[in-house]
């Protein structure tokens, strides 16, 4: 455990349940009309994530970068791109936010830079063997020309996750070929990210969103040792001692613990959440109290839609992170995955990858269905303990756009998967904020997807104070949660061995209560004060597909 710091203030855990809004910045707002979304966007539309009522405001990033890999490329990290902003706007951005009671989490991406980063830049006009060459990973081929690759290792986006260089070394990369992986056992590698989360604390951020953070310190050693040219996303299973070469090794929590020590250092400690894709029970050791503090959960946004499953997952969730002394996370929809209206519309076990290929067609996606659900299951999570994290849009209910013309992907995956898979700018397409007009008040200048004419019926404005709109259901819902917040602890309600397979009803300790209906058909609503539903009511009754909040005795 780490030395709390001297005069924490008040609010040091402000982060444990929080609700934490993910901006992706150049889809939010476009200030300046070059149909790519802008700090300056991020700004002006501030007071209508007060008006939301969330805690605090992530940004993905807004580094200068070319878009391999939609900004997840980073030149420099200490600097913002010119078609987004400067630091200055920067400034502005945490400022204003500040002003309006939010907090602000920026992205950290450690796993690797972008090929264009000065380091890289040296690295490939540096000898093999020289330090420049160090703080990434480059080796020699293999075979007597060293024309095959090092390993067998496979890239996150199709094909091998590794390129070979002018003078015949291969880097390594496992994500895009312009996103080269930093060696996590360079101390000038480790010091760098250092200072960055020092730059970022030092202007005013409150936390930051650690990308792949499983995926830091890799087995180096020679031989590199094969894994068999397994695609790193079919494997479901890690091993649990660490003893993969690539990811989630025991080692990579020294570095979070000396990350810690700097967050610690200011006041209030800066917080941290890890993605890190492994099972719960190795995921929160990203998250203990010495180290990052939380660590997202992406449990439930792969669940089928199932009270059985979702008990299950929030069940597993809340006591690892109890264990670790970490608070829970929550997360239905993100930048990466389909949104949750979508999955929901989908019948079970649906391969999205072949269903976006279909343009979104085949299987026939079941709209009302899917809002509904994504509406019950949006209540489900906020009323549980722990921070919640939205996804800009789906306070609209925005679905995937999943007809996005070949022409118009920018993903790497599309390319680099040989057109097999479309990728995820179905979820990225620029917000809709007014009913009319260019790009639907996202800018004047057009949006750098195109959006589908649906978009100015679920826009912002069309659904600002219209009872029942999403917009409204999401606004009501996060200011009662404000008021009904209780501790870390949730108990279930017992509703008997048969409501128990389609029902979830759990109370927490300030007597919030929160009934979900998975069935098919309607049951009697449980005693209590109805406070909010995700749908109409009907008779006393709770309909399939929706959440109630109730206020009991408790
Ligand atoms: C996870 C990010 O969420 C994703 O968008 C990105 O492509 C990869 N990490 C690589 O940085």
């Amino acid at each position: 455990m780490n030395t709390p710091a001297p005069n924490r203030t008040a609010d040091a855990d402000w982060w444990r349940q929080a609700v934490v809004y993910q901006v992706y910045p150049r889809s939010f707002a476009d200030a300046n009309g070059d149909g790519l979304g802008d700090l300056p966007g991020v700004t002006s539309r501030l007071p209508y994530l007060q008006q939301l009522g969330v805690d605090a405001v992530w940004l993905s990033p807004f580094y200068p970068s070319a878009l391999a890999d939609g900004g997840y490329d980073v030149d420099d990290y200490r600097d913002v791109d010119p078609r987004l902003g400067t630091l200055a706007d920067a400034d502005a951005m945490i400022a204003r936010a500040h002003e309006l009671g939010m907090k602000v989490v920026v992205d950290v991406v450690p796993n690797h830079s972008s090929d264009r980063h000065a380091w890289f830049r040296e690295a490939l006009a540096s000898p093999p063997g020289s330090p420049a060459r160090d703080r990434y990973v480059f080796r020699d081929g293999r075979g007597p020309d060293g024309s095959r690759p090092p390993s067998d290792w496979m890239s996150h986006f199709g094909g091998p996750a590794w390129t070979r260089v002018p003078d015949g070394q291969w880097y390594l990369h496992l994500f895009a070929r312009e996103q080269p992986d930093f060696n996590w056992d360079n101390q000038e590698v480790r010091e760098d990210f250092l200072a960055t989360l020092r730059f970022w604390s030092d202007r005013g951020v409150d936390g930051f969103r650690v990308d792949v953070a499983h995926a830091l310190t890799k087995d180096l050693s020679e031989p590199l040792r094969d894994y068999g040219g397994v695609h790193p996303d079919a494997m479901t299973e890690l091993p649990l001692d660490g003893s993969h070469p690539l990811f989630d090794r025991d080692e990579v929590h020294e570095v979070f613990r000396e990350w810690r020590k700097v967050l610690d250092t200011y006041d209030p400690p800066r917080s941290a959440v890890a993605e890190a894709w492994v099972t719960t029970s190795r995921r929160v050791l990203y998250a203990r109290p010495d180290e990052l503090g939380q660590a997202f959960n992406f449990e439930l946004l792969v669940q089928p839609w199932s009270a059985e499953q979702f008990r299950v997952e929030i069940d597993a969730a809340l006591s690892a992170a109890a264990v670790a002394g970490a608070s829970a996370t929550w997360v239905l929809s993100n930048h990466d995955v389909v949104r949750h209206a979508s999955r929901y519309a989908l019948p079970p076990g649906t391969d999205l990858d072949a269903w976006l290929l279909a343009d979104g067609g085949t299987p026939e996606p079941d709209a009302d269905q899917g809002l509904r659900r994504a509406r019950a299951a949006t209540l489900l999570m906020l009323a549980l303990p722990g921070s919640a994290y939205l996804y800009q849009g789906e306070e609209l209910g925005l679905p995937e756009v999943a007809d996005l013309p070949a022409e118009a992907l920018q993903d790497p995956i599309w390319e680099r998967t040989g057109h097999a898979q479309k990728g995820r700018d179905g979820c990225r397409v620029p917000l809709p904020w007014t009913r009319e007009g260019s790009s639907f008040g996202f800018g004047d200048g057009g949006a750098w997807l195109p959006q589908p004419a649906s978009f100015g019926a679920l826009s912002a404005e069309a659904q600002d104070g219209v009872e029942g709109s999403t917009l409204e259901l999401y606004r009501s819902a996060l200011a009662l949660r404000r008021q009904l917040q209780a501790d870390e602890s949730l108990q279930w309600v017992d509703a008997g061995p048969v409501a128990r397979t389609h029902l979830l009803h759990l109370r927490r300790a300030t007597g919030w209560g929160s009934v979900t209906n998975f069935g098919d058909a309607p049951v009697d609503l449980p005693e209590g004060e109805v406070l909010l539903a995700s749908g109409p009511l009907t008779g006393g009754q709770l309909p399939p597909d929706t959440t109630v909040w109730l206020r009991t005795r408790s």
